[in-house]
């Protein structure tokens, strides 16, 4: 399942973020890719312990907290603090899988990636190319968003950053762990919470609302790992 996450950052937010960005000490993104992949990965990346990054990234940790959208989809247990890299000159992302453990940095504790994330933050007038390519199991999917906008797709998946052949690309990438690791049994409980909220908005009185309801929230018992 792949979601769009709209509205993560107003337009005054987004342009914020790409003022401070443009001034940001941006490092060689090879540095924090692993051995098979540095040798795909052209781009820059601002490190981790970077005090405008980590600003901003608790700034977006804060508000995806509340988009629930990204909360019903993700259904997200540790969320991995935000990084933001930059794609010009050429730069891509060739094919790859994310790796399955990431460090929190700073707190020793361990996420598994189940879901990445990347919230575009350049408008996509302003570069030419910088897809992102992402393998479904049928078909392959191709984005390339308005800034404010968020996708939300399988870690397990290859996926691609199409060369920047003009102007900046500027983005931020997370990873979740998810309550419900499965990505089939995550997309039928948001299937599911997606039908309730349409039934209860025609009849919020209908006993079925509530009966589903719990249905909900006893698969999620079920199935959820905390
Ligand atoms: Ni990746």
């Amino acid at each position: 399942m792949i979601q769009v996450i709209s509205d993560v950052l107003t337009p005054d937010e987004l342009k914020r973020f790409r003022e401070l960005l443009g001034q940001a000490q941006w490092q060689d993104g090879r540095a924090t890719a692993g051995h098979v992949a540095v040798r795909a990965k052209a781009n820059e990346q601002l490190s981790h312990d970077d005090p405008l990054g980590q600003q901003l990234s608790e700034f977006l940790l804060e508000r995806l907290g509340k988009i629930s959208h990204f909360i019903a989809a993700a259904l997200p247990l540790k969320v991995l603090p935000p990084r933001f890299n930059r794609y010009t000159g050429g730069g891509s992302y060739g094919d790859h899988i994310d790796n399955a453990i990431f460090s929190v940095p700073g707190a020793g504790a361990r996420i598994r990636g189940d879901l990445s994330s990347t919230l575009f933050l350049s408008d996509p007038d302003d570069y030419d190319g910088g897809e992102l390519i992402i393998q479904g199991e049928f078909a392959r999917h191709q984005f390339k968003l308005p800034a404010g906008q968020m996708i939300l797709y399988p870690a397990s998946t290859f996926h691609q950053v199409t060369p920047v052949t003009r102007g900046a690309r500027l983005a931020a990438f997370f990873w979740t762990q998810s309550l419900v690791r499965e990505h089939s049994r995550r997309a039928l409980l948001f299937e599911l919470d997606n039908t309730i909220q349409a039934l209860a908005q025609d009849s919020p009185e209908q006993p079925a609302v509530a009966r589903l309801t719990g249905l909900y929230h006893n698969l999620l018992r079920e199935w959820s790992q905390t």
